[in-house]
């Protein structure tokens, strides 16, 4: 293992202790679908076993988003964690990730309004805080009655009762303590990226006149609940949460979302969360995050701060030394790269992601990405 003293990065190769967990360096392995699970069932296998295992030098892995109940899916091929068979499934993986020495949490996902009737049962409408569309946002669906899978636009989701959200609470309860049952080291909530939790967030996306909208605590309840539930089945120190108020992809521009932020962060702190994951880019479409946010975020969470989105072995050193985070987490450069503290460590060059084969498909761009001085691909 790579230990602070052999490497360039040294403050990266430092270890860290989050929640009663050690990790024994700062690099995260950035959640990131690949939608390679075995469908119909939407059941983890051998094969993703495969890849989150070859990544377990990471600190510490984020899976991919993978959906709480059938209502939050909104995507085909991605994971769930609602069914025995899906629970069966990840154990192979936390079982396989913990077996090279690595750790792993689960990212529970309700995609809320990005989604479409084709993947909820009954052809049913999808739900969200509000009936508002997203406009110009496309899921990626399998049609059941023939199996071709598609892109289709967003329609008009139904706005949840009232009455109802305990029961989405509820999911996330389930969804989680599953999770537990699967072997994982913890869970992070997919608040971030236009989904439901961040729906809720957003004056924009949330018109909601009950105790669930109208002003930045009201907006924030439902996260606290959810947090909440989750917490009571995994303890907060294996809870996460990751937010993107600098992202407005999938149509969620909110100029009341960044102070919202602010606010939610310090009601993660008083939670006590294991800690907040600021994704900074979904892809690379997002602005430079202010300096003075940066600030205001560890005033308001002084625990583990995350920081994603483009990151550089300089760049994130940069962030531990100003104080603004303790772990860093790479996406594109572990997806391409399995063995990437070791890279990051001894100076090595990388692999290039190759995008065409980021979603869907099989072993080839998945688990076939050579660790360094690999010649022959490892599917052979
Ligand atoms: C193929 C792919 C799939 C992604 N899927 C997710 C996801 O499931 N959940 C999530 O929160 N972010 C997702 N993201 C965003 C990444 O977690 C990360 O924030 C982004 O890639 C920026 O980091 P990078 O520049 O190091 O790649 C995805 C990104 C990529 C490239």
């Amino acid at each position: 293992m790579t230990s602070a003293a052999t490497t360039r990065w040294p403050a990266l190769f430092t270890p860290h202790r989050l929640g009663p967990l050690t990790l024994p360096n700062r690099l995260v392995m950035a959640p990131m679908t690949r939608s390679r699970t075995a469908w119909p069932g939407d059941v983890p296998t051998e094969l993703n076993a495969r890849y989150y295992a070859q990544r377990a030098g990471a600190g510490l892995i984020v899976t991919e988003a993978t959906q709480i109940s059938r209502e939050g899916q909104g995507y085909a091929r991605t994971p769930g964690i609602h069914t025995a068979a899906q629970r069966d499934g990840w154990r192979l993986v936390t079982e396989a990730v913990h077996a090279a020495g690595g750790r792993i949490f689960l990212q529970l996902w309700h995609v809320g309004r990005v989604s479409h009737p084709v993947l909820q049962e009954g052809g049913r409408a999808p739900v969200a805080p509000s009936a508002v569309r997203a406009r110009g946002v496309r899921v990626y669906v399998i049609d059941p009655a023939d199996g071709t899978p598609c892109f289709l636009d967003c329609e008009t989701p139904r706005a949840l009762e009232e009455g109802e959200i305990p029961r989405v609470v509820d999911d996330y309860r389930r969804a989680a303590a599953r999770a537990m049952e699967a072997g994982f080291d913890g869970v992070e909530l997919h608040g971030a990226n236009g989904y439901l939790i961040d729906q809720f967030l957003r004056s924009t996306t949330n018109r909601r006149t009950d105790r669930y909208g109208g002003s930045p605590e009201n907006r924030i309840r439902f996260l606290r609940e959810v947090v909440g539930a989750v917490a009571g089945e995994t303890g907060a120190g294996r809870v996460g949460v990751r937010l993107s108020p600098h992202v407005t992809l999938q149509d969620m521009a909110d100029p009341e979302m960044v102070e919202t932020s602010l606010l939610a962060a310090a009601a993660l702190h008083d939670a006590g969360v294991a800690y907040l994951h600021l994704a900074e880019a979904d892809w690379d479409d997002a602005p430079e995050v202010p300096e003075d946010y940066r600030r205001a975020l560890r005033d308001r969470f002084p625990g583990t701060i995350i920081v994603a989105g483009r990151y550089t072995p300089e760049r994130g050193t940069a962030m531990l030394a100003a104080g603004h985070a303790d772990l860093v987490t790479f996406g594109r450069p572990f997806l391409a790269n399995p063995d990437l503290p070791r890279r990051i460590a001894e100076g090595l060059p990388l692999n290039p992601p190759d995008p065409a084969t980021f979603f869907g498909g099989g072993a080839a761009g998945y688990i076939d990405y050579p660790a360094y001085g690999e010649t022959a691909p490892v599917t052979a």
